[in-house]
């Protein structure tokens, strides 16, 4: 269960450290900004996103050694087009402009852009027609992916064209020494070669040295967590999740035993989880396990509204918590694993040139009136390196490649009533799911999948008799963000042996169906 934090007085534990050095995106809204942030990371290279309006001088100070632009969706000759610090395009950083990073370039140095007419959406054919520098080690004539309606029409003073397509004379431009801009998108996968650019631009342009390593960070975030947290004593929620498992693993390096974790088992969790929760952390952590599934189906009894459910688990929570954090004494911080994506969908929340809109799931809330300061060591992680992070600090892989489970847990896939019966019923029907996903090698391409047991009764038969037995959905999706998803396509043979297995060896089903509908309109759980 990942420890919510909407109620608690967030310190942003951002302190004093000499910034590591950092390649800074600039956000002008692209879809794409969290994406060119990954590849930079993918490269070893540490950077950060910034929004737009951020100053040279901020740069300067976070030890910032190159900036991206990214692209977006407004036009940069326009009145209210979001603008730049001129004195970033000033030569002092390396930079390179993505699409409207590039004319928002332009714009500003003299040059001139327009709209083009049609807008470009596709592949596009690149001639290059200066490799320095940016696109050093690429062949003549390389696929690219665009995306756009203006195009620079008139390069700024000092800069020369590097590259064309068949519709645009300049498709990308460079000042011949550490100013670039490039029309098309470097980040995606549909650019095959765009990696590299973006490496040529980090490695030979800004001088990146690629020391961005999960060695690195646990280094640099144990020296941060024990100047940050001196001698006081810090409490985690811990959930099996992989954030949460993470965040604790380190802040226990860094402070020992003064980080105490607390494992609070609602009775809602899988087959077999509270064990293999014990069994890995226990060893590795200061860990209080708690089994309050007594209380919590006490409380849950005859509750079939799915919000309320969740309230009366979230207040439950609350207690069991706050009585465990009385019981260790003076407790001063609160240990929680919030990753980048959290963090940068928050503050794209407020964000003018930002369209994305996410909802927060988290269960419950911590009391305020703890007043405990948020650790967050993982708040400038990304999933992929929070995983390698968790390798680099020994966590089995099983707990590290976990699909993300709900706080609530099993509580938003028993539909209905909520008895130890029903619980217990899907707990078997989704612990043989997974059992023949991982034996299919299946576990890891799908990104979430889970039985929900349904309150649908139907008519079976069994042998000479007739049955009246419950019916199990399974539901598995393929998604990156969790914003948006798809039904996993799973081959016949393996629904079969699934659906096969549940009837034969959970007496109360006697039918099972497959969930194939995409987010949206559909959500991935079923409550
Ligand atoms: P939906 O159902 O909204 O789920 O498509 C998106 C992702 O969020 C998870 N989820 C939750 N996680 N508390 C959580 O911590 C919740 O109440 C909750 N509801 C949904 C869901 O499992 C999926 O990964």
């Amino acid at each position: 269960m990942s420890a919510p934090d909407a109620r608690l007085h967030r310190k942003e534990g951002e302190s004093a450290r000499t910034p590591r050095a950092t390649i800074a995106i600039l956000d002008y809204g692209s879809q794409y900004t969290q994406l060119i942030a990954r590849r930079v990371r993918e490269s070893r290279v540490y950077c950060e996103i910034f929004p737009h309006d951020v100053t040279a001088d901020e740069l300067t100070a976070r030890n910032v050694v190159g900036v991206i632009l990214s692209g977006g969706p407004a036009s940069a000759y326009e009145k209210d087009a979001p603008q730049i610090d001129p004195k970033i395009l000033d030569g002092r950083f390396p930079v390179l402009g993505i699409c409207y990073g590039m004319h928002l370039m332009a714009h500003v140095l003299g040059g001139e852009v327009a709209p083009e007419g049609k807008r470009e959406y596709g592949p596009a054919t690149l001639g290059i027609t200066d490799a320095s520098g940016l696109f050093e080690g690429l062949g003549t004539s390389e696929r690219a992916w665009m995306s756009h309606g203006d195009t620079v029409r008139r390069l700024p003073p000092g800069f020369h064209g590097i590259a064309t397509t068949d519709r645009l004379p300049n498709a990308a431009m460079s000042d011949g020494l550490r100013r670039f801009g490039v029309q098309f998108h470097p980040e995606v996968m549909h650019t095959p070669r765009g990696a590299e650019v973006l490496r040529n631009f980090l490695y030979r342009v800004c001088g990146c040295e690629g020391d961005w390593t999960p060695a690195a960070f646990v280094d640099e975030a144990v020296a941060e967590l024990r100047r940050t947290i001196g001698d006081r004593h810090a409490i985690c929620a811990l959930s099996g999740g992989v954030d949460s498992a993470v965040a604790a693993t380190l802040v226990a390096k860094a402070i020992g035993d003064r980080l105490t974790c607390v494992f609070i088992d609602h009775g809602l969790l899988r087959e077999g989880e509270a064990e293999q929760v014990v069994a890995t952390f226990g060893p590795r952590l200061r860990l209080i396990h708690i089994d309050a599934s007594g209380r919590f189906l006490a409380r849950l009894a005859d509750v079939t509204e799915p919000e309320k459910k969740r309230t009366i688990i979230g207040e439950e929570f609350i207690r069991v918590f706050e009585e465990q954090a009385k019981k260790i004494g003076a407790v001063q911080l609160l240990v929680q694993g919030t990753i980048y994506p959290d963090v940068i969908e928050s503050k794209s929340r407020d964000s003018k040139t930002s369209a994305r809109i996410k909802t927060h799931h988290n269960v419950g809330g911590l009391p305020e009136v703890m007043d405990l300061e948020v650790v967050e060591p993982l708040r400038r992680l990304f999933k992929d390196e929070v995983r390698r992070v968790g390798a680099e600090l020994g966590i089995p892989e099983d707990i590290l490649w976990r699909h993300p489970f709900p706080g609530p847990g099993l509580a938003v896939r028993v539909i209905g009533a909520l008895t130890k019966e029903r619980l217990d019923v899907l707990r078997r029907a989704d612990a043989i799911f997974l059992e023949e996903l991982r034996a299919a090698d299946l576990y890891r391409t799908v990104a979430q999948a889970f039985a929900v047991l349904t309150p649908v009764h139907s008519v079976g038969v069994m042998g000479d008799y007739r049955t009246y037995g419950s019916l199990v959905a399974l539901r598995a999706v393929t998604t990156e963000d969790f914003m948006t998803a798809d039904w996993a396509r799973l081959p016949y043979d393996v629904l079969a042996r699934i659906s096969a297995r549940i009837v034969n060896e959970v007496p109360e089903v006697n039918r099972v169906v497959y969930d194939i509908s995409s987010k949206p309109p559909a959500t991935i759980e079923w409550e």
